[in-house]
Parts: structure tokens; sequence; C-alpha cells
């Protein structure tokens, strides 16, 4: 195993089955966003209010083709980042990609509860919250469908079934 991508909308719980992956495989963990943040030492957020969605993708696709490079890593990409340029590709050349497959609803749930600041969901109400993910994952679905395996995640709810899914990858 060189590397296991793990995709899918804000929200899924990326981040979270990471770390658990990486601890059960002893490989290294990669959040792209924590890495784009420590390479510019700047949040996502503060990036996206200086240089727009734009430059933040532009980064975001040229940081990921360093992370995407290193070797027995398990990778949590940003949401949108299979969206955008070839990225979708480029990471099924790279890895064992893994879409992370959730609900709206659980997804929206989790966004209520996260503590992590995202500029595009920032100072929605609840009601435009759930629609604009609807919307954006009917657009974004195409390309997280391209990943080679997808695991629905919106009924996981501990630690022994991450253990499970593990062995199902
Ligand atoms: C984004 C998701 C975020 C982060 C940025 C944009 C998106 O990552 O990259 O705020 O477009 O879905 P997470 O999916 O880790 O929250």
């Amino acid at each position: 195993m060189k590397r296991i991508i793990l995709i899918g909308y804000m929200g899924a719980g990326k981040t979270t089955i990471g770390k658990a992956l990486s601890k059960e495989l002893g490989a290294t963990f990669y959040d792209l966003d924590w890495y784009i943040e420590s390479r510019m030492r700047k949040t996502v957020a503060q990036i996206f209010a200086e240089r727009g969605e734009e430059g933040f993708r532009k980064m975001e696709h040229s940081m990921l083709h360093e992370v995407a490079e290193f070797e027995n890593v398990i990778i949590s990409c940003g949401g949108g980042t299979p969206c955008f340029f070839d990225n979708m590709d480029y990471l099924n050349q790279q890895g064992l990609t893994v879409y992370l497959k959730a609900d709206p609803e659980v997804l929206y749930n989790h966004l209520l509860m996260g503590k992590v600041e995202r500029p595009l969901i920032k100072g929605k109400s609840p009601e435009e919250l759930i629609t604009f993910i609807r919307q954006q994952l009917e657009k974004r679905e195409p390309f997280y469908t391209k990943a080679k395996y997808t695991l629905d995640v919106s009924l996981m709810d501990n630690y022994e079934k991450i253990k499970i899914s593990v062995d199902k990858i």
C-alpha cells in the first residue's frame, strides 16, 4: 500500500476516518487542508478571504501534487479537491481512492456540529445549508464516484465500524 486517498463532501468524516486508518495500518496521515495551512502559515479561511476560491483551488492543486507523492500515507482531501482541474484522474493514478459517501442529512448534522471554519458554508441558515449541500452534492458526485472504492459512512458511528471498513478495503 503506497497511498489511500479519502475523498468526499465536507463533514463526511475524512479526517476522523483517515486518522483512525493511519493508526490501524501504521501509515502517516496527511490532511490536505492542514498541509496547505502549515505550508502557507495561513488558515484555509484566510486564504479564501485573501485570494478567493479560485486562488485557493490553484494552491490546493499544486499542494496536492506534493502530498500525493509521499509513500505509505493516508491522505484526506478537501471536499472540493476532486472537482477541480484534473485532480480526480491524478488521484486515481496515485493511489487507492475511497469515496466516503454520506446522505445530505448526515453531512448537514456533522457540519452543524463542526468546529472548523468552512468558508463555503459560513453564514448560511440551516435551510440554506441543507439546500446548498444537496445542490453541491449533485454537482460533485460525478467526480466523487470516479473513486475506485465507495464506502457508505452514513451509518458509521464508532471506531469498530471503521475497523471493519479497513478490512473491506
Ligand atoms: C471545501 C472543503 C474544505 C476545504 C475548503 C473547501 C470544499 O475541506 O478544503 O473549505 O470545497 O468542499 P473539508 O472537506 O475537509 O472540510
